[in-house]
C-alpha cells in the first residue's frame, strides 16, 4: 500500500507502521550452507547472522540457525537473542584449538552468565571452521525463538516487526576453553543491531538445516 507522504509520516510516527526504521542488517545467501541469513557486521568485523523457517507459526515457537564469523584475535563473541544482555537466551562462541565452541546461557546480572538448559543449539559440521584468521560456527537453535516462564512473563522473536538483537565479545580468552561452562571476563565491545528477519526466511529450512 503506497500512502502519501504526510500519512506514512504519521503512521510511523505512531508505531503504527511495522518497519519504520532501518534495519542495520543486510540479506547474505551463504553458499556453504545454501541458507539466508540475514547479517550484521560490527565494528571489528565480528559478524552475526541469523537464519529462519518461512513458516512462522502463531505460537512464535521455531527453530533459529545462528551463525557468527569472528577475527581469530577475538577472545569470545556472544549473540543475545533478546537484544539486552540479561534474561534471553545468550549463545557464546570461542575458539578452542582446531575446534569451535558454542555454549548456551543466560544471564541473571552482570556477571559470567551461567549454562541455559531451555535453549538448545546443534553446532552444524558444515559452516563451522577455524583458520589462521578466523573463526566461524553455525547452530541450530531450539528454545531461541520464544523464552521465559510464568513468572518472568514470555518474550518471543515476531519476524512481522523488526527485532533488535544483543552481541558482545571480548578480548580476552575465555578462562577455560575446553570448558563448556567456562567462566569469562567482561565484553569489550557491545551493541544492539536491528535485523529485518524478512530476509532470513528459508524454504525447506528443516531439511536445508538436517542436511548440514
Ligand atoms: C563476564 C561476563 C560479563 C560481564 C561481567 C558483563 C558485564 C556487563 C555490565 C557491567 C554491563 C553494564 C554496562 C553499562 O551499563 O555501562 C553490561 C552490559 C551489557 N552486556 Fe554484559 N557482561 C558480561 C557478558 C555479556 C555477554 C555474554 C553478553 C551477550 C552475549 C553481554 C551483553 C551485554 C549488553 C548487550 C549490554 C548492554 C546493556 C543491555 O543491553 O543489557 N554481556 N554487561
Amino acid at each position: 500500500m503506497h500512502l502519501p507522504r504526510g500519512i506514512a509520516g504519521v503512521a510511523g510516527f505512531l508505531g503504527l507502521a511495522t518497519r519504520q526504521f532501518e534495519a542495520d542488517s543486510a540479506v547474505y545467501e551463504d553458499s556453504a550452507t545454501g541458507l539466508k541469513f540475514a547479517s550484521y557486521t560490527s565494528d571489528r568485523h565480528v559478524i552475526f547472522r541469523v537464519a529462519i523457517p518461512d513458516v512462522i507459526p502463531t505460537t512464535l515457537t521455531f527453530d533459529t540457525v545462528l551463525q557468527i564469523v569472528s577475527p581469530i584475535e577475538v577472545g569470545w563473541a556472544g549473540f543475545a537473542w533478546g537484544g539486552s544482555m540479561t534474561y534471553n537466551p545468550l549463545a557464546i562462541t570461542w575458539a578452542n584449538g582446531t575446534n569451535v565452541a558454542l555454549s548456551s546461557r543466560i544471564a541473571y546480572g552482570y556477571y559470567t552468565p551461567p549454562v541455559y538448559e531451555e535453549a538448545k543449539y546443534t553446532v552444524l559440521k558444515t559452516g563451522t571452521h577455524l583458520n589462521a584468521t578466523h573463526w566461524q560456527v553455525t547452530a541450530l537453535c531450539k528454545g531461541c525463538s520464544r523464552w521465559g516462564d510464568e513468572d518472568m512473563g514470555f518474550t518471543e522473536i515476531d519476524p512481522q516487526y523488526h527485532t533488535t538483537f544483543g552481541f558482545a565479545y571480548g578480548n580476552t580468552p575465555v578462562d577455560t576453553p575446553s570448558s563448556y561452562s567456562t567462566s569469562f571476563g567482561i565484553h569489550d565491545s557491545i551493541g544492539h543491531p536491528i535485523f529485518d528477519l524478512e530476509v532470513a526466511k528459508n524454504a525447506g529450512f528443516e531439511a536445508k538445516v538436517a542436511a548440514l
